[in-house]
Parts: structure tokens; C-alpha cells; sequence
């Protein structure tokens, strides 16, 4: 149902007195206006309260005047859209889009450029962005910066990890905006490759809390074809500055006219559950370009992943794991090669029996022995596997077993080497039947001093999407810029990776507990994370008595997170043997889905604790999940979701009264019970705990 209303066109000359937007329900307002030097300034009220105080916008071009004075206004031009679409995959089958939009048109008299700036003020927040427009001729220009400010009202409390070009796999830092300081950070943390470019730099999504209770969000939505914006922040004003990530030559941007710049979102609410609910960068996105969509499809698999994360086998075919090896001629297998025909089996076996769609491989292909760390172009060809790997067998087999193989392509940022054998690889995929890709990009990007979030890799990531659309793969990137909504576009994205995935538990001081609390309100506003919850042997003691690393979570927890971590694609991560032995607890993630009709936010407060219950795409079922922090925690919740007059079997997974994420992790406790929607449930969770709940209709 579209319901376009009140087309304006305003033709006349307009002054320089603030022209207002309000969000549908009122309670947002901007002001726009152009100061006394015809700069373009915006402020954004919450509730009559102030948010964003008067803010600077513009963008700086190389070699041309700036376009960030001396404008005015030529007219402007509203109109209120109000309507609803379905996404492919999602946590709703129909997702409302409503708000009020402004785009000014703006001239600068000395040099005849013009720029239009467009508002879209929603009921979680407001967007804006540039827009360029032709004059006269097509014209080619270089974005030497963006000079968009968010003055801030207050010293919030900011959940932040430093600006770092080059990776987003960092553990959130909890402090006052004023105490933002990358200089203090301990960077013994895992992360192979680290670009933090000052100070005070920041990435966005910021999440942030003011001291009377408003969440204010700062992001951005429809990255394509422009860097990453990292915010620059002013820890005596509050002020934050757009700097967008560089290119090799130090250029930001390559844009003609008329094109556009990604929105800048500033989200506020006074409850937590409108920013964590919030689907505004989706509604940012354009719409679906995919045609026949059928064959994109929720997953959940299994794979040869964690035992070479936790030191049981490897990726290389010697099964060394030296990645300096490659130069001596001979490679002996030790035993310890993971993506063998043998082992692929056992895990389609297990897929098989336990309701998996399907089953990842990494380590399949030639190139593992120096594949990292030495900046090496040519490393993969992505088609030729190993001599104890046999494609055909375990395609053949696979297809025997109703099981799909997910596809590994491990770049290790050489993204050149990547682009020549794209269609080869993706061939080779389509010949063994293989519906899914997950690519990886460790390391220093060739083309040599490009960034993982400058201009030529987000429209690297981007392009593979659309690649791969058109041979009907679905594509998982692992190390790609984190998603700001494309996969409204090209839903054969299912998800990424981008920000620190439970991997980090198995080798580094791993996730603090309340990590998972915080994603939701970050990462997860751009689109779906591929996290790779469901570890069981929680402690990496489990493989090797010297080691010390664990997940910093209750069995009961990981569990949880496949509802409060969305995600069309999600992993059952943890070895088979493993889930072996607790079948019972296992039986959760066999049960839960990974497509959803709806979704309830039901407590939410970022860096502490976050509840949700979602409905079944296909049924009438509802599977919850509560998490939180390393605070143990109690509350009650309304089953008033669930449909009147219905009887239902609830099925909650707990943590043990003992459950403790460091003393005692491993420790559950399941029952089971009648519920209907007048029914509450009393959860206890444990430090660093969670619950997950099952609730099927007894018919
Ligand atoms: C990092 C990815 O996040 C991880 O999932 C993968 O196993 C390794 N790279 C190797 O490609
Ligand atoms: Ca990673």
C-alpha cells in the first residue's frame, strides 16, 4: 500500500529563516537554515528538548571551491510517504516506512554549483543527505572531505570503538563522550590488522545515552559508492565531525553529477527499544533489484570452522598452520588438514541428522600456507582443492543427504587477485551446486594502501553481491565494511560479519560479557551478523590444559542468541561431537528458525541486558531470548504476544542456579510448561547468562 501525500513545489526564492520538518508523530523536529555566511545548518529537537544543537554541513572537493558557504536557498520541495514492503528475509514480513521529507535546493551564486540536501524525518530519528545535481553538463569531481557536524548537547555516556580504517573487531568501550581516547586502548586483542587513525577517532554506529535518559544513534545508511564515514570527536564541545576513510592517494570520494552521498542518521528516543527495533537504515536502502528472489533462502549450517579455530586441525594442507611454509617444496600432511572428504562427510552426516541446511568448509582450497600476512597478491585461485579435498564426492554426497555446501573464498584482502577469478569461482560453485559463499578479507587490501572502509571496497563488497546475484549465490563476508542496510537492495546479502564475532573467544582475550548487549544497538541496525553463536565447551581448557581463553558467556546464553542476534544466516558453530553430548540443550538450536513474521522488543538497554521474542515465519511459534551482561539479572515477562485463547508448551532453557559465565558456564537447567497470553514468566539469569525459550501451540 503506497500512500504518497501533499506534493509541494515551492518556487519562489526562500529566505534564510529556519524551515522546520516534523517527524509523523511530532515529537521530532529539524531545523534547517543557512547562517550568515549562507552555510547549511541543521539542528534536531527531541520532545522539545534539544539533541543536536546548530550543526555545520558541506563537503570539501579537490581542486574546486568548497560547497559549504555563500548558498542560498532556491526552493524546497516536501512530501509525507507512508507505506509498507516485504522483505526477502527479515525479523517481520512486512516492514512500515513513514516519514516526512524536505529537499532543499541550494545555489552558490559565485561558482553556479548547486547542491541539494534532503531531510527524512521518521519517528526514530532523522536523515539527511547531499545531494548533486547536473548543471548543465554531467561534471566528474573528488570529495576531498565531508564537513557534516553532530553537535552534541552533553557529556553522554558513548558505547565506542576507535576509527579504524582497516577493522571493526573490537570490544565496546563504555565511557563519557570526554573520555574518548584511543591512546589508552590495549590493542593486544586479537585483531591482525589494526588502522586506528587518531586519537579521537570513532566509528559509527555510536550509540550513546544522555544523562536524562535519551539514546541518541548516530550512523549512516545506503553506503555505495563512497568511503565509510568515521567520526572525529571534540571531547571539550561534544562536537562530532564526519571524516570519511581515505583512499591510497588520500582522496575520499570519485563522484559525477548528479549522484548522492549515504544518509547520516541521528536515531533518538527515550526508550532504548525504538533504536534497537528500529528498521529506518533498511527503509534508507532502495529496494529490492532482484527479480526471482526464490532461491534466497534462510540457513542454518554446521561446518569445518571451530577446530581449527580452537587448534584441533587446520586450514593448510601440511596442517602446520605455518603460514610461511609454501616456499619449502614438499608438503607433508600431518593429519591435522580439517577439510578433508572424509571429515566434510562426517559433517554432512550430521547436518543431515539434525535438520541443518547446510555445511561450511574452510581450508578446501590451495593457498593456505602463506596466505596471510605478507601482503602477497596471487595467494588463491578459489578452484583448486586440496588433493585430500574431492569436490565431486562431497557435492555428490551432500546432494544425497538434502544437505547444501557453503562455499569459503579467504581473500586475505587481495582483493585484485579476488576480482580476476570471481566468475571462475563463482563457475565452479554453480557446477557443484554450492548456493552460498563466505568471504573473508584478512589483512592489508591490494590494490596496495587501499582501506577495508574506503570507496573502492565498499564497492568491492558491493559488487560481489550483485555478481553473485546473477548466478544465484548468497553471499557471507567476513572482514567486509560493516552493512548500512544493501540488503534491502541485493537480499542475497545475507549477512556479514564487521564487528567482533565470538571467533575472538577461541584465541584472544575474547568478547566481554556484555559485547552481545551492545551489537543489537550497533552492528545489527545495519543488517544481519553472521556471529557464530552455539558454543557448548566453553572453555578452550577443553582442547589443550595450557590454554585460557573461554567464552564469555553461559552455555545458556549462546542459546539465547540466536533470537537477540539477527540473522537469516545462522551458524550452529560448535563442534558435532560436542552437541553429542548435550542434546538436549541442543535441541534449541535445531528448533529455532532464522526468518521471522515479527518480532518484539520486550527490555532493552544497551551495554547491560536485552530481551526479545520472535515469531516463526512459517508457524505459530514463538522463540525467546533474554540476555545479559556480567550482571546476574531478574525479571518477569508478558506473554501478552502470544494470540488469546491459544494453549502453548513452553520450553525454557536456563541457566543453572550455579551458572556463572567464568565459574561455571556449562551449567543449565531446562522445563518445560502450559502458557497462554495471560501467562508470565519469572527468568533469572546468571552472570553473563541468557535465556532461550521455545513456545509451540498445542493443538
Ligand atoms: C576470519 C574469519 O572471520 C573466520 O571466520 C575465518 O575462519 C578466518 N578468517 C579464516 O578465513
Ligand atoms: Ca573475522
Amino acid at each position: 500500500m503506497k500512500n504518497i501525500c501533499a506534493l509541494i513545489l515551492m518556487f519562489s526564492l526562500l529566505t534564510i529563516s529556519a524551515q522546520e520538518i516534523q517527524s509523523p508523530s511530532k515529537e521530532i523536529k529539524v531545523e534547517f537554515s543557512l547562517n550568515a555566511e549562507g552555510t547549511p545548518v541543521y539542528k534536531v529537537m527531541y520532545k522539545g528538548e534539544e539533541v543536536v544543537k546548530s550543526s555545520k554541513m558541506g563537503i570539501s572537493l579537490k581542486d574546486l571551491p568548497a560547497l559549504d558557504k555563500n548558498f542560498s536557498i532556491l526552493n524546497e520541495e516536501n512530501q509525507s510517504v507512508d507505506e509498507n514492503w516485504e522483505p526477502v528475509l527479515g525479523e517481520q514480513s512486512s516492514i512500515r516506512n513513514h516519514y516526512n521529507e524536505t529537499t532543499f535546493h541550494l545555489l552558490q551564486k559565485e561558482t553556479g554549483s548547486k547542491l541539494d540536501i534532503v531531510f527524512k524525518v521518521y519517528n526514530e530519528g532523522v536523515a539527511f543527505r547531499y545531494e548533486f545535481p547536473i548543471v548543465d553538463a554531467v561534471k566528474y569531481f573528488v570529495v576531498s572531505e565531508e564537513n557534516t557536524e553532530f553537535n552534541l548537547t552533553g557529556d553522554h555516556k558513548t558505547f565506542w570503538i576507535p576509527g579504524d580504517f582497516d577493522s571493526q573487531e573490537y570490544n565496546y568501550n563504555e565511557s563519557k563522550l570526554s573520555e574518548i581516547d584511543n591512546s589508552s586502548l590495549d590493542l593486544n586483542n586479537g585483531i591482525a590488522l589494526q588502522s586506528i587513525s587518531g586519537k579521537h577517532m570513532v566509528q559509527s554506529p555510536l550509540m550513546m545515552k544522555s544523562e536524562d535518559g535519551l539514546y541518541v544513534n548516530i550512523f549512516e545508511a545506503a553506503v555505495v559508492n563512497y568511503p565509510v564515514m568515521h567520526l572525529k570527536v571534540n571531547p571539550e564541545n561534544y562536537q562530532l565531525k564526519a571524516t570519511l576513510v581515505p583512499n591510497a592517494i588520500g582522496d575520499k570520494a570519485y563522484l559525477r553529477t548528479p549522484s548522492v552521498t549515504p544518509w547520516r542518521t541521528i536515531m533518538v528516543s527515550d526508550d532504548a527499544r525504538d533504536i534497537v527495533g528500529s528498521k529506518m537504515i533498511l527503509n534508507l536502502n532502495e529496494p529490492n533489484k532482484i527479480e526471482d528472489v526464490s532461491w534466497i533462502k534462510p540457513m542454518k549450517y554446521v561446518g569445518i570452522w571451530w577446530e581449527m579455530h580452537v587448534g584441533k586441525s587446520t586450514w593448510d594442507f601440511a596442517g602446520s598452520q605455518n603460514a610461511q611454509n609454501a616456499a619449502s617444496s614438499e608438503l607433508v600432511p600431518s593429519g591435522k588438514h580439517g577439510a578433508t572428504t572424509e571429515n566434510t562427510k562426517r559433517y554432512i552426516d550430521f547436518a543431515a541428522k539434525h535438520g541443518f541446511d547446510g555445511v561450511l568448509v574452510e581450508g578446501w582450497n590451495v593457498g593456505w600456507e602463506d596466505w596471510f600476512g605478507n601482503w602477497k597478491e596471487d595467494v588463491f585461485d578459489f578452484v583448486t582443492p586440496y588433493p585430500d579435498f574431492n569436490l565431486k564426492e562431497v557435492s555428490d554426497y551432500a546432494k544425497s543427504k538434502g544437505v547444501k555446501m557453503i562455499m569459503h573464498h579467504e581473500t586475505s584482502g587481495s582483493v585484485a587477485n579476488y576480482e580476476r577469478h570471481l566468475d571462475r569461482a563463482f563457475n565452479l560453485m554453480e557446477d557443484y551446486g554450492y548456493p552460498a559463499v563466505k568471504t573473508g578479507y584478512v589483512g592489508k587490501i591490494i590494490p596496495r594502501g587501499e582501506f577495508h572502509d574506503g570507496q573502492t571496497m565498499v564497492n568491492h563488497f558491493n559488487y560481489v553481491a550483485q555478481r553473485a546475484a546473477d548466478y544465484k549465490i548468497m553471499v557471507n563476508s567476513h572482514e567486509s565494511v560493516r552493512p548500512t542496510g544493501y540488503s534491502r537492495t541485493y537480499p542475497n546479502y545475507i549477512a556479514a560479519e564487521a564487528a567482533r564475532g565470538n571467533e575472538f573467544n577461541a584465541w584472544s582475550s575474547g568478547n566481554d560479557p556484555k559485547h552481545e548487549t551492545i551489537l543489537p544497538f550497533t552492528r545489527l541496525l545495519g543488517g544481519p551478523m553472521d556471529y557464530t553463536p552455539g558454543i557448548f565447551e566453553i572453555k578452550m581448557n577443553y582442547y589443550d590444559p595450557n590454554k585460557t581463553e573461554q567464552v564469555h558467556t553461559t552455555l545458556a546464553k549462546q542459546l539465547a542468541l540466536y533470537v537477540t542476534m539477527y540473522s537469516p544466516l545462522q551458524m550452529a558453530a560448535d563442534l558435532p561431537e560436542n552437541y553429542e553430548r548435550y542434546l538436549d540443550a541442543f535441541q534449541f538450536i535445531k528448533d529455532v528458525p532464522a526468518d521471522w513474521q515479527d518480532s518484539k522488543y520486550l527490555e532493552a538497554e544497551p551495554g547491560d541486558y536485552l530481551t526479545i521474542a520472535r515469531k516463526d515465519k512459517n508457524s505459530e511459534s514463538w522463540f525467546l531470548g533474554a540476555i545479559t551482561d556480567e550482571n546476574s539479572r531478574k525479571s518477569e515477562i508478558k506473554l501478552d504476544f502470544l494470540t488469546p485463547g491459544k494453549k502453548y508448551k513452553a520450553t525454557i532453557y536456563a541457566d543453572g542456579k550455579d551458572a556463572d559465565w567464568k565459574k561455571n558456564p556449562k551449567s543449565y537447567a531446562i522445563k518445560s510448561k502450559t502458557v497462554t497470553s495471560s501467562s508470565n514468566l519469572k527468568l533469572e539469569l546468571a552472570a553473563g547468562g541468557g535465556t532461550a525459550i521455545s513456545i509451540v501451540p498445542i493443538d
